[in-house]
């Protein structure tokens, strides 16, 4: 039996190693992690991540071929194929800090794979990694391998927070690079031969190994610069009276455009985004390409102009302050269907109207109180790093209540921000929402998914992103 081990039991880790084990009966997969919590979790009916279909895939093979557990060494040493998908987040310090990709976790990895192996082993990069790390994690395991042979290779993740499974069901693409020599070669059929219990053989792409790392940060960066894109059409829309829907519609008809990924919003989150753009804008500045550094840098300086902007509205909308007002915040998390709130773009939203003194009531279905409190008091840059080597903050932010319903947030409250775009709040009942609010009562749609005409029919006052503007806000100073 073929015995595969995943160092990493995180949202891509987990997930991934259960569609394995789901679609692959005779392969045993163990999920390891260093995080008790975590594992415990994945062990018991409250999954540590919530992702629809997740709990049902889990339920089907765990304790026959899929197990979680924190003897990392064990399950190592008896694997044949070692998938690594631990966390990579940009670095804080030192050489690269603000950009590189910090390395840490892979590399400890590595060298406990060294340490711990008896037999050959092909070790699988599945983290998002900067170009030819396969080559430095090749020098640690072989200088390190007491003649122990390993194959390195290249399958990065292409799934996306909240379809998870779907996306593993039926992946656009699985992408495998390799070295090109003979062992590199029948490593890399072992692997296509796992994904191929499920995946079309002609949807199995194999590259050399810096393609593969490569085109994952190429993938994320494209993704992101659509958004960006869109967003920066969207200030144009609100100065010019054009509607964002109705020009990104136009635009996506070009079948060399295409539809998908073309919605306006308050901004991108997500762990990947921008940490992966990061890193790409620090691989050009090692390569010496400055030009292609600052085209990709660009995109997140316009994610960070789209949170400004919608701050700025927000507040110069009511009055030019929201010192000691209530702002109903509906949504945390990065995107709906996830209970992830890493980068999520409500964290800038929120810590820029608590600058202005906001007090902030907030509803997300999936986050909890504990979550959004951490987020607000982490440190930036510490937010990508697993829960159990966070700090927990000992102060909470004063001005901050978490509720569990929109109408409890919204109860007194002078303004709406809507920050992700849970489908439950396209259906909330905004008369009766309106009449427990102050007047004049504003909603500030991050995401468009309310009826903005049936809204001001109501009585509310209402911006949505790259929309024309209500003739109140027109009024108002611009902003920058
Ligand atoms: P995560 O933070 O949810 O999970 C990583 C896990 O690795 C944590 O539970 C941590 O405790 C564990 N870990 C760290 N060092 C370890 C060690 N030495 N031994 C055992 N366990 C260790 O991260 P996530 O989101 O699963 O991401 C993992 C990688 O996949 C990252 O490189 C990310 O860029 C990439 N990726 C993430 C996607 C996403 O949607 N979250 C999508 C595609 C790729």
């Amino acid at each position: 039996m073929v015995k595969i081990c995943c160092i990493g039991a995180g949202y891509v880790g987990g997930p991934t190693m259960a569609v394995i084990a789901l679609k692959c009966p005779s392969i045993e997969v163990a999920v390891v992690d260093i995080s008790v919590p975590r594992i415990n979790a994945w062990n018991s009916d409250q999954l540590p991540i919530y992702e629809p279909g997740l709990d049902d895939v889990v339920k089907q093979c765990r304790g026959k071929n899929l197990f979680f557990s924190t003897d990392v060494e064990k399950h190592v040493r008896e694997a044949d194929i070692v998938f690594v998908s631990v966390n990579t987040p940009t670095k804080t310090r030192g050489l690269g800090a603000g950009k590189a990709a910090d390395l840490t976790y892979w590399e400890s990895a590595a060298r406990m794979i060294a340490d711990v192996s008896k037999s050959d082993k092909i070790v699988v990069e599945k983290s998002t990694v900067p170009v030819k790390t396969a080559e430095a994690i090749e020098k640690i395991l072989t200088h390190n391998s007491k003649g122990i042979k390993f194959q390195i290779l290249s399958n990065p993740e292409f799934l996306a927070e909240g379809t998870a499974i779907q996306d593993l069901f039926n992946p656009d693409r699985v992408l495998i690079g390799g070295r090109e020599t003979p062992e590199g070669n029948k490593a890399v059929q072992a692997l296509k031969d796992v994904y191929a219990h499920w995946v079309p053989e002609d949807q199995i792409l194999t590259t050399n190994l810096w393609s593969a790392e490569l085109s994952k940060l190429a993938a994320n960066a494209f993704l992101a610069q659509r958004i960006s894109s869109v967003n920066a059409m969207s200030a144009l829309c609100e100065a010019t009276g054009a509607d964002v829907t109705e020009v990104s519609y136009a635009v996506g008809k070009d079948t060399r455009i295409g539809p998908k990924f073309l919605n306006a919003s308050v901004g991108f989150g997500g762990s990947c985004f921008q940490k992966d753009i990061l890193n790409l804008v620090y691989i050009c500045e090692c390569n010496s390409l400055p030009e292609v550094a600052e085209y990709w840098r660009q995109v997140i300086k316009i994610n960070d102009y789209q949170k400004n902007r919608f701050v700025n509205h927000v507040v110069s909308s009511m009055f030019n302050t929201v010192s000691n007002k209530k702002i109903a915040i509906l949504g945390f998390a990065f995107k709906k269907d996830t209970g992830d709130t890493r980068e999520t773009p409500a964290i800038d939203v929120c810590k820029g109207l608590l600058g202005d003194k906001a007090r902030l009531s907030i509803f997300d279905p999936q986050v909890t109180e504990d979550q959004i409190q951490r987020d607000l008091t982490m440190n930036k840059f510490d937010w990508d790093h697993p829960l159990h080597l966070q700090p927990m903050s000992p102060t909470t932010v004063k001005q901050v209540t978490c509720v569990w319903d929109a109408y409890e947030a919204t109860k007194d409250a002078h303004g709406i921000c809507i920050l992700t775009e849970w489908d439950e709040f396209r259906t909330l009942d905004f008369k009766r929402i309106y009449d427990n609010m102050q007047k004049p009562a504003f909603v500030f749609d991050g995401r468009n998914i309310v009826n903005a005409e049936q809204l001001r029919e109501i009585g509310f006052i209402v911006y949505s992103i790259g929309k024309p503007l209500d003739a109140w806000l027109k009024d108002m100073p611009a902003v920058a």
